[in-house]
């Protein structure tokens, strides 16, 4: 273990930890344990957090559920949750940017996890500071959601350096969902126009968060994902699950793009179709790249006020399973939180 510098707070950090895991593939929420488990330590280039928080994301029921078998997850048992914040209470060798005390949101290793578990280790390059303004729950939630959201719409061209011009017109699926809430948000910010598309109940909210046109999904209207005004989208950021090309096609600009972040067998192929024929519309599959520039930005919006995390619900750690249980639904209004202190 690397010596803390010399002005930085110790922690003493116990043998073991509580931490939820799973030892079989399936079981939904009945298939979390809770368990006792030795506290992991920092390797090299890596911290060890003593974690406040983490976030939920479907893709860690998805993993549950054997969806990136056989890579995810490297071995059973598995403790689950990717996406956390916390304090940093020991900095492995070779860590340079960092010290003991520092409160860092983290995108733990995916193949991994560790995130349900009141420690964890985090590589220092997908670790980054937080500033006081930001709180642990607010940052846990930008990790996946908000980089997928952020990465989505620089792939239909947004550039968030202010020269996005001329405004895009942009379509956002599932706007209510954790990556939709960051994703209408970051569209605002590159000067967007925005439809978006969500429940009744979230109508309101969108509009407060500066959707210019909402959808009700389960309308006729809302099905037919066309603008309100007529607009054709330059692009679709795609974040829920059955909707066909034929529905996509007629509401797209002449170069239009969808980028669907829910990938499956026919869009993959589709997708690849478009490309190879060179399609003036195209349908473009996305899967998150983890990086540490990007945390680091999506950070300072929300340092900067630019951009809110949206909490849906919180649940102590003794009550993880509820927490799957509100993802695996599908009806959360932005982040799902699991407190580590209860
Ligand atoms: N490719 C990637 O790298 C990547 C990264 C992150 C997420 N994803 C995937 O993207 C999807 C969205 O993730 P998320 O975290 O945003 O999910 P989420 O938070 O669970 O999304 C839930 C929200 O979606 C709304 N919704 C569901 N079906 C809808 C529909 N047909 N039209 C409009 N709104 C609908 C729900 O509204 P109601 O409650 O009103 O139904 C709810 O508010 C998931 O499948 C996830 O696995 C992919």
């Amino acid at each position: 273990m690397a010596a803390a510098a010399a002005d930085a707070p110790t922690t003493k950090v116990p043998e073991t930890m509580r931490a939820v895991q799973y030892d079989a593939f399936g079981g939904g929420a009945e298939g979390l344990k809770h368990v006792e488990v030795p506290v992991p330590s920092a390797k090299k280039n890596e911290l060890l957090l003593k974690l406040e928080v983490a976030s939920i994301n479907p893709v860690d029921w998805k993993i549950q559920k054997g969806m990136l078998r056989p890579f995810i997850p490297r071995k059973l048992p598995f403790i689950p949750g990717t996406d956390v914040a916390g304090v940093v209470v020991e900095v492995g060798p070779g860590v340079n940017g960092f010290q003991t005390g520092d409160q860092v949101v983290a995108e733990l290793n995916s193949f991994y996890g560790g995130g349900l578990a009141e420690y964890a280790v985090a590589s220092e390059s997908l670790t980054v500071k937080r500033p006081p303004e930001v709180s642990a729950a607010e940052s846990a939630g930008l990790p996946i959601a908000a980089a997928t959201a952020l990465q989505s719409l620089r792939a239909i061209g947004a550039k968030f350096d202010g020269t996005d011009k001329p405004p895009l017109n942009v379509l956002i699926t599932a706007a209510s969902g954790g990556v939709g809430l960051y994703a209408v948000q970051l569209a605002k910010l590159a000067g967007f126009h925005v439809t978006a598309t969500c429940g009744a109940r979230n109508v309101k909210l969108l509009k407060s968060l500066g959707a210019d046109e909402v959808l009700d999904y389960r309308t006729p209207e809302g099905a037919s994902l066309q603008s309100p005004s007529g607009k054709k989208y330059d692009g679709i950021i795609h974040c829920t699950v059955g909707v066909s090309w034929s529905t996509f096609d007629p509401v797209l600009a002449p170069t239009g793009k969808v980028i669907d972040i829910t990938p499956n067998f026919t869009t993959v192929l589709k997708s690849t179709l478009h490309k190879v024929t060179f399609a003036k519309k195209r349908l473009v599959t996305l899967l998150m790249s983890p990086n540490k520039a990007d945390l680091e930005f999506l950070v300072r919006l929300l340092k900067d006020g630019k951009m809110k995390t949206m909490i849906d619900s919180r649940f102590p750690l003794s009550e993880a399973s509820k927490a799957w249980e509100r993802s695996i639904e599908g009806h959360a209004t932005g982040k799902i939180i699991v407190e580590m202190d209860g």
